[in-house]
């Protein structure tokens, strides 16, 4: 059996599974998690700086919101950086306007309703190890000004790009209101290059990450 070679190769794998968890491997995928799960190819902590040049694609599902804003600004760096030009990146992680119209009832509720939807709220924000959740424009906002380019949303399974269409495994995909339950964002390595803005960090240094910073 050919063994697989990874994306330091020239022809090893280019394409890079970010965040890919114990049972979801994708077969023509890197496959790489920061916790060592049994099958996957790689041990890695993809906020740190990659070893990696002239990805096809990254993906990664159910996972930017695993990351603290900072580390997750990082993280889009790093698979930018590592794409080839014409390279996409595709994520998908819970839709924040899908929470708030599904878990908390907008004007008056009975008590005993407010008070699990106060908990349904908090779940959302801090359970299963979430740090931060997106909306679209949210996502387009920090990809566009990163430098990527031709930023397009897609629904579960779906792509322009037949090599990407088909990868979500993670179930529990809905809709409600014209809400995806799920965000699926792709975005292109274009012409310009990829960088978190001195812009960027302050802006989100001001409205959030002081704010959340140990000891305030
Ligand atoms: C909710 S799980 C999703 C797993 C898989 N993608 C799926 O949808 O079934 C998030 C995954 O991200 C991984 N992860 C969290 N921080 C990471 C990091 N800095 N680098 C690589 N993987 C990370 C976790 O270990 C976990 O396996």
């Amino acid at each position: 059996m050919q063994s697989r070679r990874g994306p330091t190769y020239k022809d090893g794998i280019k394409r890079v599974h970010v965040g890919c968890g114990p049972h979801n491997l994708l077969p023509d995928w890197w496959n790489v998690d920061v916790r060592k799960f049994s099958g996957i190819d790689a041990v890695c902590d993809v906020t740190q700086p990659w070893p990696w040049e002239d990805l096809e694609y990254v993906f990664g599902e159910h996972f930017l919101e695993h990351l603290p804003l900072d580390q997750a600004l990082r993280f889009l760096e790093n698979a930018g950086k590592s794409l080839r030009t014409g390279g996409t990146l595709r994520l998908s992680t819970p839709n924040l306007e899908w929470v708030l119209r599904t878990h908390f009832l907008q004007g008056e509720a009975e008590s005993q309703r407010r008070i699990l939807d106060t908990i349904k709220m908090n779940r959302a924000f801090h359970g299963w190890g979430h740090h931060f959740l997106y909306t679209k424009e949210m996502l387009t906002f920090v990809v566009t000004e990163m430098g990527f380019a031709n930023v397009t949303f897609y629904t579960y399974g779906e792509s322009a790009n037949p090599d990407l269409c088909n990868l979500e495994r993670h179930g529990g995909f809905q809709v409600y209101d014209g809400q995806p339950s799920v965000l699926i964002v792709e975005a292109q390595r274009g012409p310009d290059s990829i960088a978190i803005p001195a812009t960027l960090t302050a802006f989100f240094q001001e409205h959030f990450l002081r704010y959340i910073a140990s000891g305030h």
